[in-house]
């Protein structure tokens, strides 16, 4: 008799599990982070872009976690892949990128590298100051160069801060 109710008892809790389960939200929470779509860039030019920016949102990732716990080496690591990654050629006159891509972009994409390289040797020095301030100046790169191809305009993107806020006292 009691081991009929315990029989029972799992089969209800295993059914419930199963319930939960089939009923649970198919789609959770994106893993990844996506840039929306810019309605200027045509869809043949994007993928090329596409392709060569896919790999930066997970290196930050990476490179944020091993810059806040000091990882010198690590942050080092990272930074030089993120200067190894390959970038977009600048157009030559005539070309379809050249038509979508102002001619900031490719600035913005030259500054990327310049900070991963003085990221690099910021971590190599061991100097945290540093390397924090260099992981804030790439962090704004990343995001002037987002906004610029999203909506198309060199001034939204000029990476120069807006007047500094007066000092709390
Ligand atoms: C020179 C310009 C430029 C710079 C600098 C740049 N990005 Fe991007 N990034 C782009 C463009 C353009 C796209 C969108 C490509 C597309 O249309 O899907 C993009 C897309 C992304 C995406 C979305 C990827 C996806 O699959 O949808 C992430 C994440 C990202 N960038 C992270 C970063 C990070 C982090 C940095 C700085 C370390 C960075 N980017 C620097 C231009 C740039």
């Amino acid at each position: 008799m009691k081991n009929k109710l315990v029989v029972a008892t799992s089969t209800l809790v295993a059914g419930a599990i199963a319930i939960a389960l089939i009923l649970r939200p198919s789609r959770s929470i994106s893993p990844r982070p996506e840039l929306g779509t810019p309605e200027h860039i045509p869809p043949a030019a994007r993928a090329v872009i596409r392709s060569r920016m896919q790999r930066h949102g997970e290196q930050l990732g990476n490179l944020v976690s091993r810059v806040v716990v000091l990882d010198y080496d690590g942050a080092a690591r990272t930074a030089g892949e993120i200067y190894d990654e390959p970038t977009l050629a600048r157009p030559l006159t005539g070309d379809e990128l050249n038509a979508v891509l102002p001619e900031r972009f490719f600035v913005l994409q030259d500054e990327l590298r310049g900070e991963a390289r003085r990221l690099v040797a910021a971590a190599a020095r061991r100097d945290s100051a540093q390397l924090s301030q260099e992981f804030s100046v790439l962090t704004k790169t990343c995001i002037s160069c987002h906004d610029l191809y999203l909506h198309g305009t060199a001034d939204s993107a000029s990476g120069t801060p807006p007047g500094r806020q007066p000092p709390i006292e």
